[in-house]
């Protein structure tokens, strides 16, 4: 527990480390203020750092993102508290006294060099491969079976081919049945939960049967200012499903995104790997006809 106590010296609490908080700790340590930056969050970047592009210039983030991380770790004005919440604030303005947790990191952050080791050497970690759980039998058509096991026996090495299988047991079954998980699980040697949190991470898998032709209506800004919702709406009414469902003769799934990335051709749809842009509701529903049956 640490306690901080400030007279009237200039000293600034920041918090949240996102790209926010960074830069308002950046220009008030460049004013000469003392600062500190407290994140809950293990590393300060927030969520910017886990994103690829931004919106609406399509910048790289990490661009963005990285000097100001740089910057913030080296300005000898900046205090990173990471792994740290504020607990209590009391006082005055110019004179606060604020009562901030810093969680156990269990790892000497001052030694540590990023290597990884410790988490090949993890106690726990080789405890659970030690003593796998029982896994209950797989049941599954033989013929299932054969194209799960074409599919794994694609992919060397263990849960870095993870994304790949599952994406080729996908694009055969339209979507991963529970035991094809368990199949992946036993023969990879990968725990299922992490398996369960990797198919349930990405929108392009599905737990659930889909339908032969799978419609996603794409309703970033750009699409939504330009009707997308009127077209998901026409496709609702078509269909009789709303957005998630499947129909009945499992010939078609509807789904919304965000951002497909063709912004210049918004109001974007795309049925499997068609892709349709600059499209109207009437339209809509000339591009269902064409993948009826
Ligand atoms: S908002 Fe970018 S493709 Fe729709």
């Amino acid at each position: 527990m640490i306690q901080k106590t400030s007279e009237k010296v200039g000293a600034v609490l920041v918090v949240g480390g996102g790209v926010g908080g960074m830069q308002a700790s950046l220009d008030l340590a460049e004013a000469g203020y003392k600062v500190y930056l407290v994140e809950k969050g293990p590393s300060i970047g927030g969520v910017m750092a886990q994103l690829d592009k931004t919106f609406p210039t399509n910048d790289c983030a990490m661009c963005t993102l990285a000097p100001r991380m740089v910057d913030c770790g080296r300005h000898l004005n900046i205090e990173k508290l990471t792994y740290s919440e504020i607990e209590s604030i009391e006082g005055t303005a110019g004179n606060f006294s604020v009562r901030i947790r810093k969680k156990a990191r269990s790892v000497d952050i001052d030694k540590c060099t990023g290597c990884g080791e410790c988490v090949e050497n993890c106690l726990v970690r080789n405890i659970v491969y030690l003593e796998p759980p029982a896994v209950p039998k797989i049941e599954m058509e033989e013929d299932m079976q054969t194209k799960v096991d074409a599919i794994i026996s694609r992919y060397e090495g263990g849960s870095e081919s993870l994304v790949p299988i599952l994406q080729g047991i996908t694009s055969e079954l339209n979507w991963l049945p529970r035991e094809t998980l368990m199949r992946v699980a036993e023969v990879k040697k990968i725990p299922i939960e992490h398996i369960l949190r990797i198919a349930t991470f990405y929108k392009a898998f599905s737990l659930e049967p889909r339908g032969e032709n799978i419609i996603t209506v794409c309703m970033g800004t750009a699409c939504h200012v330009k009707g997308a919702p009127r077209i998901l709406e026409r496709f609702e009414r078509e269909l009789g499903i709303e957005t998630g469902q499947t129909t009945s003769d499992m010939q078609f799934t509807l789904e919304a995104v965000r951002c497909i990335g063709c912004c210049g051709l918004s109001p974007v749809i795309t049925v499997g790997d068609d892709l349709y842009g600059k499209l109207t509701p009437a339209e809509a529903g000339k591009v269902l006809e064409k993948y009826r049956d």
